[in-house]
């Protein structure tokens, strides 16, 4: 695999063993055992120009788990905050040694941009409202530990869909697995296009899901947040209590609680949030070992 810009990259059968692998260094980490260190002599940088706390710090120690070296661009105190291109300081950090960079930025299509300039393996770690690769393929391997199954699962994406990147990959990936998707959120922030079930109403689909898939508010995208939003959407113990049974919760993170969860709600034992946070050091390994060694 030659980086990995968009989960479109990866059809069904690539994902299925994508998501096997990553669990499986999910058992291999849980039982405290060391990964082959298949990077050594490699060089992961990180290129994060927008914050990030889960993907940046999961990528760091997956490469370290991995063997690789690290090195971690703080955009802040560094030399683009003195006029250099975005162009030079890639260079720049390709010709420092780096084999293969993640690269998160506040514009789509910035990390297909740094592949082209450097001819390096580059993995998109997050680009505007575009896509965000390796927390769909997390969030999979998450669904697939806890059913064991994708066949016919009914995903509510619930919130924010018009401005996240979380969505522009999760859609494809879950769809792919044969999961069954609804789109649930105020009609300003529905697609215009979808092959997917739209809502509205989040009460009236709510009884009807197995994964509610929470997304926060993205107010850095141009997502508002508004009174009429936290009342008709906002997950809360009464729409908890309206959930199938063995529905469970999942939210990317970082969550906005009081906004598109409550309280109570991010506290109870429904939510996989800290296990879809668990499953993102080893995605990011399979991800990392997919790549890191052909570039
Ligand atoms: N889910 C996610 O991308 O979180 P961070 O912004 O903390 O990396």
């Amino acid at each position: 695999m030659k980086g990995l810009l968009s989960v479109r990259e990866l059809g069904p059968d690539e994902l299925r063993t994508m998501i096997k692998e990553a669990s499986g260094i999910r058992d291999l980490i849980d039982r405290g055992e060391d990964h082959e260190p298949v990077l050594q002599g490699r060089c992961v940088a990180n290129l994060f120009f927008e914050p990030s706390t889960r993907t940046r710090l999961s990528f760091e120690l997956a490469a370290k788990r991995l063997g690789a070296h690290v090195l971690t661009l703080n955009p802040a105190t560094s030399s683009g905050s003195k006029g250099e291109s975005l162009r030079d300081t890639v260079l720049t950090i390709a010709a420092i040694g780096a084999d293969v960079m993640v690269v998160r930025h506040v514009d789509q299509g910035v990390p297909q941009s740094v592949a082209e300039w450097t001819g390096l393996a580059v993995v998109n770690g997050g680009d505007g409202t575009h896509e965000h690769p390796t927390q769909a393929l997390l969030d999979a391997v998450t669904l697939w530990r806890h059913f064991e199954h994708f066949d016919g699962l009914r995903v509510g994406l619930v919130g924010d869909i018009a401005h996240s990147r979380v969505a522009g990959s999760l859609v494809p990936v879950l769809s792919r697995l044969g999961m069954d998707l609804t789109m649930v959120a105020p009609e300003g922030w529905l697609p215009a296009e979808t092959p997917h079930r739209t809502s509205t109403d989040l009460d009236a689909v709510i009884p009807e899901l197995d994964v509610v898939y929470l997304l926060r508010v993205q107010t850095e995208r141009g997502g508002r947040i508004t009174d009429s939003y936290i009342g008709n959407f906002q997950l809360d113990e009464h729409r908890l209590a309206r959930m199938s049974q063995d529905a469970v919760i999942l939210h990317p993170g970082p969550m906005n609680r009081g906004v598109e969860i409550s309280d109570d709600v991010a506290e109870s034992s429904r939510s996989l949030v800290t296990e879809q946070v668990r499953n993102g050091v080893p995605t990011r390994m399979a991800v990392l070992r997919a790549v890191g060694w052909r570039s």
